[in-house]
Parts: structure tokens; C-alpha cells; sequence
């Protein structure tokens, strides 16, 4: 399984980061499985107690460096830099040896001034190079007015901020497969796109050749009522990786599926690992 760590750079319980973060999450294909990687827990790094493992959370950070396949880092700006939470994690994992080198990043900076947090994620990218970590280059991602970017429900509901971040999110995946050449999985997981309540497969000319839609329902839940495949796209395992995404989806923002539709009550009989994400009411 790949996997790709995801570090937010603000501690605070409501940041934006954390929400953006949760969005590109979202985005990724069903074959990267987002990993949340804490960093609110680490000590300030001190050279002195790094000498016989004394500490823990860095261990443990470390370790989780070493698992994963790439890297997502949203940072906030702070007095046109990076957090000190987020410089600690890099000076953290850069010892003692370095847990970073030779990963890829995509860098993501957001903010509610209209600078996107530049600052920020320049510095970010300056830190990486000696790192040793390699960033996706373009498109760069400045967040300005993120206060304006989400619904009461933490969801990004502003469509051109969503298809620029998929297309970032796209960069990232090109350059993971680059560097960790896989046997060639179906190009269609890249193209599955999203919207509030669905995930979609569209073809050339705009028409929709796959799509799976749910609505939200009260208490958390969303119910799946509708997962249909186009005759052409049919055979190739669509409509389960259409509803893996809903599974992510329902796992990032920690909601419960109602299966209304016959394919996502099909699904669950046939993968009863999932059952605890399921309700029937
Ligand atoms: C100590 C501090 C310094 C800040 N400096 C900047 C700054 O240089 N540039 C900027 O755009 N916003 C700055 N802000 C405002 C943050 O962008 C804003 O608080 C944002 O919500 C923080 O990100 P978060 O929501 O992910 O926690 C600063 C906030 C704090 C607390």
C-alpha cells in the first residue's frame, strides 16, 4: 500500500490548514492512502537529549517519516514564515539521520490575507533542499482569503479553488509514480474528479461516463443513492473505486454511509470490513 503523510503546519483545533488539508486528502486516487502525521506532540528539538532515544515522539514521528512514500505539507504563515511547530518537525526528522531524504512533496500554503501565505511555503521550499526532499514544482499553491473557501460543514464548496487543487494534487501523483514506478494501475483513477456530493468520471466532450452521488442527512451521515458506469468504462473495477472514494471521504470528515443505491449495498455485503463506516438508518 502507498502512502502518502500528510503534516498540517497550525496546531489550532479550527485551522484552515486542517481543512484545506482534509480536501486534498479527498483528492488523492484510491491507490494513495492519505496518513494524517501528528506534529502538535513534539517536544522542541534539543541536540542533548537526542543521544540515547529518550524522547519518545520523536521516534515515533520519525518512524512514521520512514513508512510513508510522499509527502503533503499545508502550512499556514506566521510573520511571513513557517510555524515553529513545523520548522521543529523538520529539524525533528532530520536527525539523526535524515527521515525525509528522498521524499516527494507537494506544498501548500493558505492563509486569509491574499498572499496565500507565500512566505510560508517559500520558506518551506528552501527547507526541503537541503532535506534532500523533492517538491512538485508547479503548479505552486497560495491559498489567499481562505476564510472564504469553506460551507459551516468544513467542506470547500468554491469549484475553480477545487479543480486547482486537483490539478496540484495530480502534479504530485505524476511526480509519486515517477519515483516509485508501479505496474501501470488504470489511468482512470486519476481522472475521477470531485464536487460536493459526487465523484465523477467525465468524458471529452463533458458528458458524464461514471458517477457516484450522495447527499448529506442529519447526524453526520451521508447516504449514497445513486453509482452508475457507462457501457464503455464498465469491466475495469469503476464503480468500486467510485466508492472508495466515498469511503475516504466519509473517513476524512468522519461521517456514517447510509447505502441507499443497490451497488453500495452490494459493496458492503461483498467487503463486510468496511461495516463500521455503514448504517442502515
Ligand atoms: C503569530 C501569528 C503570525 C501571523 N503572521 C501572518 C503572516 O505573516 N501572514 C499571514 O498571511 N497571516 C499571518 N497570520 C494570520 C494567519 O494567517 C491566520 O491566523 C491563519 O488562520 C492561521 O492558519 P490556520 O488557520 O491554519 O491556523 C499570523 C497569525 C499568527 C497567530
Amino acid at each position: 500500500m502507498t502512502q502518502i503523510g500528510i503534516i498540517v503546519g497550525s496546531l489550532r483545533q479550527a485551522a484552515y490548514s486542517q481543512k484545506v488539508a482534509n480536501v486534498l486528502a479527498n483528492l488523492l486516487p484510491v491507490q494513495l492512502t492519505p496518513v494524517f502525521i501528528d506534529i502538535g506532540q513534539l517536544p522542541l528539538y534539543n541536540a542533548d537529549l537526542d543521544e540515547d532515544d529518550t524522547v519518545p515522539a520523536w521516534q515515533t514521528f520519525r518512524q512514521q517519516l520512514d513508512d510513508v512514500d510522499g509527502l503533503i505539507i499545508v502550512t499556514p504563515e506566521y510573520n511571513r514564515g513557517m510555524t515553529g511547530a513545523l520548522k521543529n518537525a523538520f529539524d525533528v526528522g532530520s536527525k539523526r539521520r535524515n527521515h525525509w531524504k528522498h521524499q516527494i512533496a507537494l506544498v501548500v500554503s493558505s492563509s486569509p490575507e491574499a498572499t496565500g501565505g507565500f512566505g510560508a511555503n517559500q520558506q518551506v521550499r528552501q527547507v526541503l533542499v537541503t532535506l534532500n526532499v523533492f517538491p512538485v514544482q508547479r503548479p505552486e499553491v497560495y491559498l489567499g482569503h481562505v476564510n472564504h473557501l469553506f460551507n459551516d460543514q468544513n467542506l470547500m464548496t468554491n469549484l475553480d479553488t477545487l479543480s486547482f487543487l486537483q490539478t496540484a494534487v495530480n502534479a504530485f501523483v505524476a511526480l509519486q509514480a515517477k519515483f516509485d514506478p508501479q505496474p501501470a494501475d488504470d489511468l482512470n483513477a486519476l481522472a475521477i474528479k470531485y464536487e460536493p456530493g459526487r465523484f465523477y468520471i467525465n468524458g471529452e466532450n463533458g458528458s458524464t461516463l461514471a458517477e457516484i452521488i450522495f447527499h448529506d442527512q442529519q447526524n453526520k451521515r451521508i447516504m449514497v443513492t445513486n453509482t452508475q458506469v457507462s457501457e464503455q468504462l464498465r469491466g475495469q473495477g469503476i464503480a468500486k473505486r467510485l466508492m472508495l472514494r466515498v469511503i475516504r471521504f466519509a473517513q476524512i470528515y468522519h461521517l456514517t454511509i447510509i447505502p441507499d443505491c443497490s451497488y453500495a449495498q452490494k459493496f458492503l455485503e461483498k467487503h463486510p470490513e468496511y461495516q463500521d463506516l455503514f448504517t442502515t438508518n
